[in-house]
């Protein structure tokens, strides 16, 4: 017979298929956490009647803070443990520009949070607009710095500095100032603070960590996010220089992000699936009659098998070597159509949307993206795919 890694991994109990959720809308709702969101993952950790590990990730549009910050939050919410390689921010992608960008103005999060994100990813030179009014007050006429914010800002003459690239990492909380500020740049020479180029075509690249125009907090209705500034920074552009405002997007529903979270699933697919086989090594202290890759098909008692046992045979703590196939379905569960649903859709025919009604989404609108499933909640989701499965 011919034991397929699918089989492998049905029959060792971690599914071939998997979840990746939003948070925003579907795990939390600005500081509450969604009540039924720590048993929907309890199931994929195993407690589901089938026994089986469901493998899961996490893309979020949101940011601001660490991966690793973001982490501790979700693990101390849900009451289990998520680890880095398990969660995608809107910015996390930016990662790739370190080494394209020396000196970068970061936007957005509160105070320097998103600069400290920036010197973790690599970032050597990262300036945020509280530096620049620091600099310069006039540069914002209406707005003067707080004391808390002068304590941090770093101390730096932008008439001789070159800004390379805006990214907005995080959602701006002084929209005025930071629209001021960025729209100089754009305009600039070469991104210097003080200069205006006659082409408008000088400036700095801009970067946006997600174009979500809402989302949904704690309010009952939905807030203007990052991608309703971006829409206000392009009219004004426009008006300025009659030209359309180039940007380049990160977050949902880009592609980009798609291929980053298709290899983070990956390598989170086989991680689990090693934790699993050497759980199963120190329960069975490797006991090759039950090795956790036997399976049930009618020759497979067969262990001279020798091209199989070669293949799947793993020593504890040694890697898997398996070349895992991709998951079967991956079910993406959201609340945004026009990031979540949008994004799941179009990439991949093995992704499944599946749109909740505790976000952006109310009930008894049109999505603008239709997704193969509507659920009240995280929970629903995740019963109604482990049934279709099983
Ligand atoms: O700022 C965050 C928000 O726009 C969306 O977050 O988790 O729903 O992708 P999320
Ligand atoms: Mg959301």
């Amino acid at each position: 017979s011919i034991r397929t890694h699918r089989t492998v991994i049905d029959h060792e109990r971690v599914a071939s298929y998997a979840f990746a959720f939003d948070i925003d809308g579907v795990i939390v709702r600005g500081p509450e956490t969604i009540p039924e969101a720590r048993e929907a993952l309890r199931m994929l950790n195993g407690a589901n009647k089938y026994n089986i590990k469901v493998p899961y990730i996490f893309i979020t549009n949101g940011g601001g803070r660490s991966e690793k910050a973001r982490c501790k939050d979700l693990s101390q919410r849900l009451g289990i443990t998520v680890t880095e390689d398990q969660v995608i921010q809107g910015h996390t992608p930016m990662k790739d520009l370190v080494p394209v960008y020396k000196n970068v103005l970061v936007v957005g999060g509160v105070l320097d949070s998103c600069r400290k994100v920036a010197q973790g990813y690599g970032f050597q030179h990262v300036y945020i607009p509280i530096d620049i009014m620091n600099w310069n007050p006039s540069v914002t006429p209406y707005y003067q710095l707080s004391e808390e914010e002068k304590a941090i800002a770093v101390d730096a003459d932008f008439s001789k500095i070159s800004i390379d690239a805006i990214l907005v990492f995080a959602d701006s909380r002084n929209w005025a100032a930071d629209q001021q500020i960025i729209l100089e740049l754009l305009l600039s020479k070469n991104g210097v603070m003080g200069t205006v180029s006659e082409t408008a075509e000088e400036g700095p690249g801009l970067y946006f960590a997600h174009s979500d125009f809402v989302w949904a907090t704690d309010y009952g209705l939905s807030r203007y996010g990052m991608g309703a500034l971006q829409v206000s920074i392009a009219a004004l552009y426009q008006e300025h220089t009659g030209k359309e405002l180039q940007v380049t997007r990160f977050g949902k529903p880009q592609r980009g992000t798609f291929r980053f979270a298709e290899k983070v699933l990956s390598n989170w697919r086989k991680n689990t699936l090693e934790e699993h086989v050497e759980n199963l090594h120190l329960e069975e202290h490797g006991n090759a009659d039950e090795s956790p890759f036997v399976s049930d098909s009618e020759d497979d008692d067969d262990s001279s098998d020798s091209s199989v046992s070669e293949d799947l045979t793993i020593e504890k703590g040694s890697k898997l070597l398996l070349d895992l196939p991709p998951a079967s379905t991956v079910y993406f569960v959201g609340d945004t159509p026009e990031s979540d649903i949008r994004f799941a859709n179009s990439h991949d025919s093995s992704w499944f949307s599946i749109l909740v009604k505790t976000g952006v989404y109310q009930e008894g609108t049109t999505p603008k993206y239709k997704p193969r499933q509507i659920c009240e909640n995280v929970l629903e989701a995740v019963k109604f795919a482990i049934e279709r499965e099983h």
